[in-house]
């Protein structure tokens, strides 16, 4: 999920920390961070499985989107490295939340950080296998999607909601949430059943939205025939291939 708001201020902050990088004296600092990066991703680069690296978010209308994907049965190495590319690509893209469905995978799982910064990794998250009840309340408010780019519109949910998951560690979560928590796992866990935000619309909201859509359709289509996406049969047939080795 991508608020409007969390983007522009995300952005901001992003090009205040990179001009804070040019000003003052602390190139020595800079070049030492440097070091440490060039030396992760060289430990990244022979340690993460190329899969992936591979990874890459996946747009409307493409089929997986649609896939309802199927529980866990086991968290290894490779999956681990998805899950760090996730959180990688969510904040590149300035999200707070993003489900496996959205890098074409088809497994139970999403993360997310409301504050849609990694400085503040201690609000990221991980939901495996998560399972929703006791919807509570009403609450309108505006969503966006990482797989539908430029796209907003209001939906209204669950205000609160309790959510059973396990951890990455393998913990059973159960908690009730409210607010932007409880709206950003609502809006991921639809996508875990094939389902989008712009689905849940209001008829005067899809209307609003129509046009954009209708481009990502067109869009789709012509990377289609350029071959630069695979046809129905082949996505289906390597999600199934996926499902079989973890679900
Ligand atoms: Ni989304």
């Amino acid at each position: 999920m991508v608020p409007r708001e969390t983007r522009h201020f995300d952005r901001s902050a992003r090009l205040y920390s990179q001009n804070a990088c040019f000003n003052g004296a602390n190139t020595r600092i800079i070049h030492a961070l440097l070091s440490v990066a060039i030396f992760r991703s060289f430990v990244n680069y022979y340690s993460c499985k190329d899969f992936a690296l591979g990874v890459q978010i996946i747009n409307y209308p493409h089929p997986t989107l649609r896939h309802v994907s199927k529980p866990l049965k086991r968290v290894d190495a490779e999956l681990r490295s998805i899950i760090h590319k996730m959180f990688e690509l969510m904040y590149e893209h300035q999200g707070i939340g993003l489900a496996a469905n959205q890098v074409d995978l088809p497994y139970r799982m999403f993360v997310i950080n409301p504050q849609g910064k990694p400085e503040a990794a201690e609000s990221e998250q991980v939901f495996i296998n998560p399972v929703l009840s006791q919807p509570k309340g009403r609450a309108e408010a505006e969503e966006g999607c990482l797989s539908i780019p430029n796209v907003y519109g209001n939906v209204v949910r669950a205000e609160k909601i309790t959510v059973n998951a396990y951890s990455l560690e393998g913990e059973e979560v159960r908690a009730e949430v409210d607010g932007l928590l409880a709206r950003v796992i609502q809006h991921e866990t639809d996508h875990l059943d094939g389902r989008l935000f712009v689905d849940r619309l209001s008829p005067t909201g899809q209307m609003t939205v129509h046009d954009a859509l209708a481009e990502l359709e067109i869009e789709f289509q012509s990377k289609r025939e350029r071959n630069e996406l695979p046809d129905d049969q082949q996505i289906a047939q390597r999600l199934q291939e996926l499902e079989q080795l973890r679900t």
